[in-house]
């Protein structure tokens, strides 16, 4: 039977090591970013990449002359500013976008939209232009608007493809498997905690009774593991004090889930991830659940499984932002010139 609990942070390892022969172009767009420099090193250290595409506004000829030199066989070319986006899109097959404004301390994701949504806008317009067919994967927050954003954008230009936009979520489930294994002893590489819902604050929602390896924790513990995973972008953008929000893990969990695209886009069977895709699993018309991957990305929505009362009360507590969050997205685009 598969299992909803199929992705042990063993997949980067493989990423990293497998010999599989892919012949995939990626491009990253924000490639010179606190998540995009550490994100591009580790895509070109995979063999499931041949072409690393890196575009940015500033910086993209030194990040690209520098990680060429790096002796994998994904062969680098950088682009910079607008006019060479369309080069660096042309026949790409997956799409990983970091580009956008991160939080300062005391802001919300959605207080990134205003700058975000027109940057995640330009940039769906061109890859609808050059690879429509490619899997897009976006982290720019707020990634509850910025899919909605990425989806009416497709639409305008007749090439979307529900199955195959995504909105990177990974980090909250990396998060919750190493919160989860510090406080029960175990080797975090084998535990996963499904997160669904979105990516900010109370639309992260752990569910920590779907956890491989079943683990439990009296109810005062569980809400406060619930309440750090939901916190947690912001224990990094404290830490740092202005200097950003996190880039490192997220730079981790962002090639975690490019592997896993590439590994189901190579036929690999029984691929799962979480991701915040279009849904038709709750009322919120994007939603992140457990997915099956597949050559064409999303093959099988494997839906909330089954809720503990706790976890229905997130989910329940979670719809009113989430709804708010993608009609923002949605009429962002219906009022774009
Ligand atoms: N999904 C998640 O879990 C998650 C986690 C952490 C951060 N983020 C988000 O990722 C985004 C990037 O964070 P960061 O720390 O790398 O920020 P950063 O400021 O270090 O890097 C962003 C990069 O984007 C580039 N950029 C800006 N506008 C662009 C455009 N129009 N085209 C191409 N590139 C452009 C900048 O030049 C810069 O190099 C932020 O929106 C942040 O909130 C998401």
């Amino acid at each position: 039977m598969l299992s909803r609990a199929a992705t042990p942070a063993a997949r980067l390892a493989r990423g990293l090591s497998s010999s599989a022969h892919c012949r995939a172009k990626v491009a990253v767009l924000g490639a010179s970013g606190g998540i995009g420099q550490p994100l591009s090193l580790l895509l070109k250290n995979s063999p499931l990449v041949s072409q690393l595409s890196l575009y940015d506004l500033a910086h993209t000829p030194g990040v690209a002359a520098d990680l060429s030199h790096i002796e994998t066989r994904a062969q680098v070319s950088g682009y910079m500013g607008a006019e060479q986006l369309d080069a660096a899109l042309r026949g790409c097959d997956v799409v990983v976008i970091p580009a956008g404004v991160p939080r300062k301390p005391g802001m919300t994701r959605d207080d990134l939209f205003n700058t975000n949504a027109t940057i995640v806008a330009t940039l769906a317009d061109a890859v609808a232009r050059n690879c429509p067919e490619a899997v897009i994967c976006v982290i720019a927050n707020p990634v509850n608007s910025t899919i909605p954003i990425t989806s009416e954008v497709l639409k305008k230009y007749g090439v979307y493809n529900p199955n195959k936009v995504f909105g990177v979520t990974t980090l909250d489930i990396v998060r919750a498997n190493a919160f989860v294994a510090d406080l029960k002893g175990l080797d975090p590489a084998r535990v996963n905690v499904p997160v669904i819902g979105g990516h900010a604050g109370v639309t992260i929602i752990p569910l920590i009774s779907q956890c491989s390896p079943k683990v439990d924790f009296p109810a005062e513990q569980l809400a406060a593991l619930t309440a750090r995973i939901q916190d947690a972008g912001t224990e990094v953008v404290k830490a740092k004090a202005g200097a950003g929000s996190a880039t490192l893990s997220m730079a981790y969990a962002g090639a975690r889930f490019t592997f896993s695209v590439l590994d189901a886009m190579n036929g690999k069977e029984g691929v799962v991830e979480c991701a915040y895709v279009r849904s038709e699993e709750t009322e919120c018309k994007y939603f992140s659940t457990p997915l099956l991957l597949g050559k064409n990305g999303i093959e099988k929505n494997l839906g909330l499984g089954r809720l503990t009362a706790f976890e229905e009360q997130l989910v329940a507590g979670a719809m009113a932002e989430l709804k708010a969050s993608i009609k923002k997205g949605e009429d962002f685009v219906a009022n774009r010139k």
